[in-house]
């Protein structure tokens, strides 16, 4: 399948991520067919989209013109079956669970022309594991997006070791389509490439919480105002090379055997989860929060990386520049 081939989209699952999927595609111009098993979920689907799609008009993103025609181009059916019909290319974002995941991909590749190419959002299952009752895994791919998938820009792409070079390569060409940045992780290993080193900083993060070496303010403002801010510019090993090898290499010497290396959870954030204290919805995780106003956090934090998306796409130059050697 050649990107020149796809020209319908299907999405199964319209969470927290299926339904920002959608409207990506679907902000690309392809008309997207749609599916939740949940029916809150379907009937819900259109409001979101559009209230996401406002938030893209009020950053000057998109004209209000556009959309309604990105609204229509989304249909939301009642059957599995009729949104993956005449798809050539379908994702999936429903639960995270093994048997959930790989009774999809069994049941779907019945159901799709043969040459379609099925993708999974999972954030943890390699797609060996999800397609493991394939008859064809060759055409079946990770697609990992980020939340929230309408705004951030990166999507890993991590074929398996079934997944031809070709499904591999239409399936990024069809992301950087979208305008997402699109990479391609080579091994199937868990967590794939971002989520590990997330988790690397968040394990030495809540060691220093634990430990009191700083307050929560301090420490997420001084990691949202230093790496955050470099990081939204340029790539972490182009940050590696303009602060010079030589000193890197002395402070990982000197840096990387203080570094907290084990895998407990630490006791402070073990004990937050016992309580119930989640996160936002639940009032409490490691800030307090009103769960009246959670909703209104998300719709400011989502404008803020609005902004920063039309800034850094607006500035595609600098972007560019590690890959061509020519920042300086
Ligand atoms: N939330 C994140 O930050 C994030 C990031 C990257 C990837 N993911 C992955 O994306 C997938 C979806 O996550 P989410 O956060 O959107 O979850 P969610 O719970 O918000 O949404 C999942 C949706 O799938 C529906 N669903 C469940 N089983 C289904 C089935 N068999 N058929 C049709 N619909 C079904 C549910 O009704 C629900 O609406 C998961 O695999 C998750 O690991 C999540």
């Amino acid at each position: 399948m050649q990107l020149e081939q796809i020209r319908r989209i299907a999405v199964i699952g319209l969470g927290r991520m299926g339904h920002g999927i959608a409207q990506s595609f679907a902000m690309a111009g392809f008309p997207v067919r749609a599916f939740d098993a949940n029916t809150e979920a379907r009937e819900s689907t259109p409001d979101r989209i559009r209230s996401n799609l406002n938030a893209f008009v009020a950053n000057d993103l998109i004209s209000g013109n556009d959309v309604e025609p990105i609204l229509n181009r989304i249909k939301i059916l009642e059957s599995e079956a009729d949104a993956a019909t005449d798809a050539d290319f379908i994702v999936e974002a429903i639960a995270e669970n093994r048997e959930i995941k790989q009774d999809f991909f069994a049941r779907i590749e019945d159901v799709v022309e043969k040459t379609t190419i099925i993708a999974s959002n999972s954030s943890t299952f390699t797609i060996s594991e999800s397609c493991a009752n394939m008859r064809d895994p060759r055409r079946a791919i990770v697609t990992h997006w980020f939340n929230p998938p309408h705004i951030v820009p990166t999507v890993e792409i991590v074929p398996g070791p079934e997944t031809t070079d070709q499904i591999t390569r239409t399936t990024i060409a069809l992301h950087r389509k979208l305008g997402k940045q699109a990479v391609r992780v080579n091994a199937e290993i868990p967590g794939f490439l971002v989520n590990r080193v997330q988790m690397a900083m968040i394990r030495e993060i809540w060691d220093l919480y634990e430990r009191g070496i700083a307050s929560r303010e301090d420490i997420d403002a001084a990691i949202q105002g230093s790496l955050g801010f470099r990081l939204a510019v340029s790539g972490p090993l182009a940050v590696c090379d303009f602060g010079g090898i030589d000193i890197w290499s002395t402070v990982y010497k000197r840096l990387v055997p203080e570094l907290r290396n084990d895998s407990s959870v630490p006791d402070s954030i073990q004990q937050l989860l016992n309580e119930g204290s989640l996160g936002p919805r639940s009032g409490r995780g490691i800030y307090e929060y009103d769960p009246a106003t959670v909703d209104e956090i998300s719709a400011k934090r989502d404008t803020a990386m609005l902004k920063l998306a039309k800034l850094v796409a607006d500035d595609s130059s600098f972007q560019d520049a590690p890959a061509t050697g020519s920042k300086g």
